[in-house]
């Protein structure tokens, strides 16, 4: 079974193709931005079942930049070492690991929040547009959540410049109206990422997450992404392909329904890409595979809904603490 097949990339090498996505759980109880019990157990259960790729939810670069004051964060050495710990905990179970760097910009609900317009998302506030020195700084920041994420031992490390967030805003015609150089929507990203490679190790993956489609006709589309992509394509070893988010709208999901624009992302750059969506057959993830459309693949409420769904639907080992559980055929 290919979902089964290890994948190698750089110096990432994964036991299988089955991606846990960055879930936002919102359980930094204390509004601290640190790790609770609950996430501890939460990746650990997702590691027990045998997932491949976990890859930590989004965690804000700064404290003003998360979606609400209880996300993750790693604006500070101070969160190094709860990271290592929860690093080195889930690599036991053979589980690698990334984390997912992200600024919430407009769509913060901790308030001003900033743009690169000042335009709001739906019946948010409008945010204050960012000035050049403001835009330094979130780069900065961005930069030096990499070496806290490469201290603390992360496997990979992916930027979030999907959802609408920050860096999406910066590359959509339908969020960035700015008249000075960032009028480049690709600038924000290009120079994140310049920062980013100060400090993140060569041999280890960066990988993005992308909003392919903004389900708009003035908005992103896959073949735009695609033409950026191609420019950074020595910089960024994995795409992570997703949609939606940049505006209020009401998308048609079905099983799969983003499996098209992941097909499109890999054949138009050759990148390799982490593709899903809705997906919770096991059936359609191993089809998309043998296609050659996707090299690896993302299970989000499925794993919330049943963390052990790959011992129970899989060949794969059970840990040895769980065999007196596993079903007598
Ligand atoms: C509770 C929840 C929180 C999420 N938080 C994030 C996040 O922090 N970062 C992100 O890129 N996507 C986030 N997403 C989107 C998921 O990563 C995934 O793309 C989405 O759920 C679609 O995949 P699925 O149908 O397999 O769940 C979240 C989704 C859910 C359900």
């Amino acid at each position: 079974m290919k979902l089964l097949e290890q994948f190698n990339l750089k110096n990432l090498n994964l036991k299988n193709r089955v991606v846990m996505p960055p879930m936002c759980m919102y359980s930094s109880f204390d509004k601290s931005g640190h790790l609770t019990a609950f996430h501890k157990a939460h990746y650990l259960m997702r590691a027990v079942g045998g997932v491949g790729y976990i890859i930590i939810e989004s965690t804000g670069v700064l404290p003003g930049g998360r979606i609400t004051d209880q996300d993750l964060g790693v604006w500070s050495d101070d969160f190094i070492p709860d990271f290592k710990s929860l690093v080195t905990e889930l690599h036991k179970y053979g589980t690698k690991v990334a984390i997912q760097i992200n600024h919430a910009g407009r769509k913060s609900k901790i308030l001003p929040s900033v743009a690169p317009s000042a335009i709001a998302f739906g019946n948010y506030p409008v945010p204050n547009e960012l000035s050049i020195d403001e835009i330094n700084d979130i780069i900065k920041a961005f930069g030096a959540a990499a070496r806290r994420a490469n201290e603390a031992g992360f496997d990979a490390l992916e930027i979030h410049g999907a959802h609408g967030y920050l860096i999406n805003q910066f590359m959509s015609p339908l969020a960035n109206k700015r008249k000075d150089i960032y009028q480049d929507r690709t600038l924000f990203l290009k120079n994140i990422i310049k920062e980013v490679k100060k400090y993140w190790p060569k041999d280890k993956v960066l990988q993005l997450r992308i909003t392919a489609y903004e389900y708009d006709e003035n908005g992103l589309t896959p073949e735009v992404w695609a033409s950026v992509l191609n420019e950074i394509k020595s910089d960024i070893d994995l795409v992570h392909v997703s949609s939606g988010g940049t505006i209020l709208t009401k998308v048609n999901d079905y099983p799969g329904y983003q499996l098209g624009y992941a097909k499109t992302i890999k054949s138009l750059t050759g990148l390799p890409v982490i593709a899903g969506g809705l997906i919770d057959e096991i059936k359609l993830a191993e089809n998309t595979l043998n296609q050659e459309e996707a090299d690896l693949i993302y299970f989000g409420r499925k794993l919330l809904r049943e963390p052990f769904f790959l011992l129970n639907e899989t060949e794969i080992e059970w840990p040895e603490q769980y065999i007196r559980g596993k079903k007598q055929s």
